[in-house]
C-alpha cells in the first residue's frame, strides 16, 4: 500500500494565516497538520508516503523531511505550477505502483483505513471514495450512489435544487495504479471535474464508503478553530492529546489554565492569567491577568496585560497591546496591536 497526499493548494480560505505557513503545515494542537494524517496512514500500515506540493514546498519539506523522525518514508512531488488535483496525481505517478490511498491535504478525519481499503478489495474495484454525510453540501462535492454504494454521479459544489444527496467526497480515495492511464501528463486536471466522471463513463468498478465518524475540512477559519476545539476535548480518540502544561501553585494569583487547555511548557505565564479552551504555541508571554478563551495563539506572540482574546486565532510573533479586546479575529503573523484596541 502507498499513500498520496495532496497538499498543494494555496490555502486561500485560511489566510492570513497560510501567507508564511501552507495549509497543509498550520499547527493543529501544536503539531503541523499533517501530522495527524501520517499518523492515520500508519495505523493503516501504509508507510511509503508521497507528499504532493506545490506552494510553499520548501517549508514543508523542511518539516517531513525523508520521514525517518516520524518511521515512514516520505517521498516528494512538486509542482511548478499548480496542476489541480487530478495533474498533482499523476505528477506522483512514479510512486504509484500500487493500491493507493490519496487523500486531500487538510482533511482531519478518524476514519478507519485499513477497513475502507479491504471494503475496496472486497469488492474488487477499481475505485473507492469515502463518503460522509453533510447539512450543507454546497461547499463540497456531492457523490449519489446506488443501492449497493455504486457510484453514480458526481456534483461538485452543487447549486441548489441540483441534487437532493446529502453524502459529500469526503477527500479520500483508494485507487488502483491503472487509473492513472485516465489522466494526461503535464496538464492542469482535477478529480472531482474530469478524472471521476471519466472513470464512471468508463464503467470501472466504482465504489463508495460512508464515514459516519469524525470528518473536518480544516480550510476555513472556523474550521480551523474547530479542529483545535475537537482535537483538545477528546473527540477524536484517536488522536490522544499530550499535555505538558507549565504548572504553578496554588496561590491566589497563580494563572488558571482549564483542564482542556494546551500550552506549550515554553511559555511565559503571569499571574492572574486566565487560559479557556485554547491553544497556546511555544515561547509565548502572556502578561498579567490576560485572558484567553476559545482561542489559538500561535508561536512567540505576546499578550498584553489584562488583554482579553476570545474566539479569536493570533498568528505568529504577534503582539497584542494591554487592555486589548480581540474578539473573532484572525491576525496575519506578526500582527502588532497597540495598547487598549478593540477588535
Ligand atoms: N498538489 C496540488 N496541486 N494539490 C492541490 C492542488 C494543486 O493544484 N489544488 C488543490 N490541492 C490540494 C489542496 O491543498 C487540498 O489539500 C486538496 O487538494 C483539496 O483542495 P481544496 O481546495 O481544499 O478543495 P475543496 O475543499 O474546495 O474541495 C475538495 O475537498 C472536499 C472535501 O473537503 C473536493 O475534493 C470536494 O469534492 C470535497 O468534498
Ligand atoms: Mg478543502
Amino acid at each position: 500500500m502507498q499513500a498520496l497526499i495532496l497538499a498543494g493548494g494555496k490555502g486561500t480560505r485560511l489566510r492570513p494565516l497560510t501567507i508564511h505557513t501552507p495549509k497543509p503545515v498550520v499547527p493543529i494542537v501544536n503539531k503541523p497538520f499533517l501530522n495527524y494524517q501520517i499518523d492515520l496512514l500508519k495505523r493503516a500500515g501504509v508507510k511509503d508516503i508521497t507528499l504532493s506540493l506545490s506552494y510553499q514546498p520548501g517549508k514543508i519539506e523542511e518539516i517531513f523531511a525523508d520521514g525517518q523522525d516520524y518511521d515512514v518514508r516520505i517521498h516528494y512531488a512538486v509542482e511548478a505550477s499548480p496542476l489541480g488535483t487530478g495533474g498533482a496525481y499523476k505528477n506522483a505517478e512514479k510512486y504509484l505502483t500500487e493500491t493507493a490511498i490519496v487523500f486531500n491535504g487538510d482533511v482531519l478525519t478518524d476514519m478507519d483505513l485499513a477497513r475502507i481499503v479491504a471494503h475496496h478489495k472486497e469488492r474488487k474495484a477499481a475505485a473507492t471514495v469515502v463518503l460522509v454525510p453533510v447539512e450543507n453540501v454546497s461547499a463540497y462535492g456531492v457523490v449519489e450512489t446506488d443501492s449497493e454504494g455504486r457510484v453514480q454521479r458526481f456534483v461538485e459544489k452543487p447549486k441548489p435544487g441540483e441534487t437532493t444527496s446529502n453524502t459529500i467526497n469526503a477527500g479520500c480515495y483508494i485507487l488502483e495504479p491503472h487509473i492513472l492511464n485516465y489522466v494526461p501528463a503535464g496538464e492542469t486536471y482535477s478529480f472531482e471535474y474530469q478524472i471521476f466522471p471519466s472513470i464512471l463513463k468508463a464503467g470501472e468498478p466504482f465504489y463508495s464508503y460512508i464515514w459516519n465518524d469524525y470528518w473536518l475540512d480544516i480550510g476555513k477559519p472556523q474550521s480551523y478553530l474547530q479542529a483545535n476545539y475537537d482535537l483538545i476535548n477528546d473527540k477524536l480518540p484517536v488522536f490522544p492529546v499530550y499535555r505538558h502544561n507549565p504548572q504553578f501553585g496554588n496561590s491566589e494569583d497563580a494563572p488558571k489554565i482549564d483542564y482542556v487547555s494546551v500550552v506549550d511548557p515554553s511559555c511565559t505565564i503571569k499571574p492572574g492569567v486566565e487560559i479557556i479552551n485554547s491553544v497556546i504555541g511555544p515561547n509565548c508571554i502572556i502578561e498579567e491577568k490576560a485572558r484567553i478563551e476559545n482561542s489559538v495563539v500561535w508561536a512567540a506572540s505576546r499578550i498584553g496585560k489584562e488583554a482579553v482574546i476570545c474566539n479569536s486565532i493570533i498568528g505568529k510573533s504577534g503582539i497584542i497591546g494591554k487592555s486589548s479586546v480581540v474578539d473573532g479575529a484572525i491576525l496575519g503573523d506578526k500582527s502588532s496591536l497597540t495598547d487598549y484596541t478593540i477588535i
